[in-house]
């Protein structure tokens, strides 16, 4: 079943790449234009890093922000036409590179090490924690990690305030979303608890808020190595 939920969770970013890029460029999202676009660019600029990992990068819009503020920063994600979007706009301060999470622990070598690893709405997948381990080895001495998700207060939905698969369909996003994502839902609770075992300690967490409603978007976490003393 679980299998089931991964491979239809990389085919729907297969078969929606065209939808999803249209939807990020043309700022069609609400929540990413009003509050969660700026909060992610401002946690990572705020930490000054000379390098970032963008963790399923998608199309690569923070990685083409980023570049604009002078951090150079490489994408990686598993969906291949998403990729092809991103390297059509790369420029001297930004790569991308096709590699599911599961590839992270082989590409240390070839990547290098990073200052800042961010995964912004990129976390979908049950089980995570081999890919939070993964991240260790991709991490500067002293770096940090950050982890924006979909807030698990708002974002529960029919089955309640427990984890479990979801479905996305994308209503709302524009045309031409042809397959649904599954995606997994976790608790504050249980994010907290997996990110501990995992190894990461946490610095702080945002919950940034939609300007009119004045409800929590998205959670905003940072997070440090916990064999860090940096
Ligand atoms: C909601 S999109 C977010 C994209 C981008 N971070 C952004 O903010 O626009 C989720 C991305 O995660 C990628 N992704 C999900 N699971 C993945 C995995 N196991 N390996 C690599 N990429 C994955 C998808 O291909 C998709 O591009």
């Amino acid at each position: 079943m679980q299998r089931d939920h991964h491979e239809q969770l990389q085919l729907s970013w297969q078969a929606n790449a065209d939808a999803w890029t249209a939807a990020v460029r043309e700022r069609r999202i609400e929540s990413r234009r009003l509050v969660t676009d700026a909060a992610i660019v401002q946690a990572v600029v705020a930490l000054a890093p000379k390098r970032v990992l963008d963790i399923g990068c998608g199309e690569g819009w923070l990685c083409r922000g980023l570049a604009e503020q002078g951090i150079e920063s490489v994408g990686v994600d598993a969906s291949v036409p998403l990729i092809d979007r991103a390297q059509a706009l790369s420029n001297e301060r930004t790569r991308y590179r096709v590699c599911g999470y599961g590839e992270l622990a082989n590409q240390a070598a070839q990547l290098g090490r990073f200052d800042v690893l961010v995964c912004n709405f990129a976390l979908l997948e049950d089980p995570l924690a081999p890919t939070l381990e993964a991240l260790h080895e991709l991490l500067e001495s002293g770096g940090r990690l950050l982890i924006q998700t979909l807030h698990p207060w708002r974002a529960g939905g029919a089955s309640g305030y427990r984890d479990g698969w979801r479905v996305e369909t994308f209503t709302g996003f524009g045309e031409g979303f042809s397959q649904a994502m599954p995606w997994f839902f976790r608790t504050l609770e249980s994010w907290l608890t997996l990110l501990r075992q995992t190894g990461w300690r946490l610095q702080w967490l945002q919950e940034p808020l939609h300007p009119q409603s004045e409800q929590p978007v998205s959670l905003l976490l940072l997070l440090s190595a916990e064999q860090d003393r940096a």
